[in-house]
């Protein structure tokens, strides 16, 4: 990140899970679009990464697991958070999960503004922002994640005037309007205002809380620069999608073993087209929306009945949660309903498997697909599309892909649609399956492009460019100082706020 010093990562989930099984703690290595991306930096530089480790705390104020990881070569520290079950309900499945979630993804009819899950979220980001202080040192940078911890910016302020902070928001941040609905809302913004990088997939996402920032706050922004003035220092607020590892999924793309499991899958499944659609089962995801588009393609279309299966893994999410299990009741019966009307023989319309699938054998799937369903009603960006992009090592494959999606601001090659025109999706699902191999090659290659180009080395670039663009700034400010105050003992460049 910065010039020197090491990183604290702060997210709520982290690279590590801890399980508690017979009276021994398991340390089982978690899977995540964030791990994926930033562990190899944590392992090459060092660091910590201070997290919740997914288990129920029995012991409110006892301390967290602090252990050297990964196990095998050891190359950084995974700090623990430890929460209990009732901080785990009010925070995470409360406010986190229940308020910010929905809200950032335009359901407000689904958020559940409860003062209780505030204040609980204020304790947990506290506590976040405690450790993260007792890991930072010096001239280290402290890069905190997402919704969960909006709060820990200020609170690091506050302790630490001068430690570098950075902050990745990973979803959509909503338009003013609906954000200003949230009684907390100042209080959110302040906390984020801790920090010296407000950074977002989109330039949207910028010029949403940008225009937030300024009409409840009343704070001067800058919608060219991306800046926002803040208590006497210069915020940055700018827009770097995530990128993803290409090369690392198209060397699991070629590797024999995973290309035999996808002709495996291929022969099981026996048709003639298999569309594919993986994600968290979550309500933002269009699940139900694309069973309907489904349902009305083979009604509209006999010809593809018993030729075309759609694949759809529904990882299972936030389950505690009432609506998700809702979803699930609801998603597991139009599954069936679907698959009474159009079965036949051997013959199955879905394949519905509601577990997590391992990367390895996730690009097996990617392998396997002629077209992949990307529909959500609203996501951040969504990586699953482009790892389907990055796995295609052929060149052919056909990518649907929600303009609710931020990622259809990059891919813009593949079919866009409006997961909520159910008419659009089946016309979709048409032309993708009539597309000729030469014109699926064209716009995979250019896919490609782009995902090669802005992969996730290119994504930590962003903090590491404007991270010392900063510091080169501190440092003039810091000689500008020294020569105005006569002073010949140089401080430390962390001693300046820019
Ligand atoms: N993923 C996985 N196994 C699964 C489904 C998803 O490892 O069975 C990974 C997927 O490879 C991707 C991430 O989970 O990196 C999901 O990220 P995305 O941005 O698509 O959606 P999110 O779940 O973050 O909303
Ligand atoms: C989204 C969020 C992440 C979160 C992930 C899985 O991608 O941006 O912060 O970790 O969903 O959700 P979970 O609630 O299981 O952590």
């Amino acid at each position: 990140m910065g010039k020197e010093g090491k990183i604290v990562l702060v997210s709520n989930r982290g690279s590590y899970t801890l399980k508690e099984t017979g009276g021994q703690t398991e340390v089982v290595p978690a899977i995540s679009g964030l791990v994926s991306a930033v562990e190899p930096v944590l392992k090459e530089r060092g660091g910590v990464w201070v997290a919740w480790g997914g288990r129920e705390a029995a012991d409110p104020g006892g301390p967290g697991l602090r252990m050297r990881v990964p196990p095998e070569e050891p190359s950084y520290f995974f700090a623990e958070v430890p929460l209990t079950a009732e901080e785990i309900r009010l925070y995470y499945h409360g406010f986190t999960n229940g308020a910010l979630w929905p809200l950032c993804h335009y359901f407000l009819e689904k958020c559940r503004y409860d003062p209780l899950e505030w204040a609980a979220y204020r304790q947990v980001n506290n506590k976040f922002a405690l450790a993260a202080l007792a890991e930072a040192g010096e001239g280290d940078t402290v890069w905190v994640n997402d919704y969960h911890l909006a709060l820990v910016p200020s609170i690091l302020r506050r302790h630490r005037p001068y430690l570098k902070q950075v902050f990745f928001w990973h979803i959509p941040f909503p338009h003013y309007d609906l954000f200003a609905t949230l009684p907390w809302a100042r209080a959110l913004l302040r906390g984020l205002l801790g920090s010296d990088i407000i950074a977002f997939h989109l330039v949207d996402y910028s010029h949403n809380f940008l225009q937030a920032v300024n009409k409840l706050l009343d704070a001067p922004v800058d919608y060219n620069s991306l800046t926002v003035r803040w208590n006497g220092r210069k915020i940055m607020v700018p827009a770097w999608p995530m990128g993803i590892d290409f090369e690392a999924f198209q060397k699991l793309a070629r590797e024999p073993g995973i290309r035999q499991r996808a002709e495996d899958l291929r022969r099981q499944i026996g048709v003639e087209k298999i569309a594919l659609a993986i994600e968290r089962l979550d309500y933002t995801k269009g699940i139900l929306e694309r069973l309907v588009a489904f349902e009305r393609f083979l009604e509209e279309a006999p010809e593809w009945r018993g030729r075309l299966a759609l694949l759809q893994i529904a990882v299972p999410s936030r389950t505690a949660i009432p609506a998700y299990r809702q979803l699930r009741s609801q998603v597991e019966e139009a599954v069936g309903r679907i698959n009474g009307r159009f079965s036949e023989g051997s013959y199955r319309p879905i394949h519905y498997f509601w577990r997590g699938i391992p990367r390895r054998e996730l690009v097996s799937y990617y392998l396997a697909a002629d077209l992949m369903l990307v529909t959500p009603l609203r996501d951040g960006l969504n990586l699953v599309a482009k790892e389907y992009v990055a796995s295609r090592v052929d060149g052919t494959g056909v990518l649907i892909l929600s303009r609710f999606a931020g990622a259809a601001r990059e891919l813009r090659e593949a079919l866009i649609v409006n997961p909520y025109d159910i008419e659009g999706m089946v016309a979709a699902l048409r032309t993708a399956l009539a597309m000729p191999l030469s014109q699926q090659k064209q716009r995979l290659f250019r896919l490609q492009e782009q995902v090669r180009r802005c992969d996730v080395r290119w994504w930590i670039a962003g903090f590491q460019r404007a991270l010392l663009e900063r510091e080169i700034k501190e440092d003039e400010s810091v000689r500008r100082t020294i020569r105005l105050s006569g002073y010949n003992r140089i401080p430390s460049t962390s001693a300046v706020d820019a």
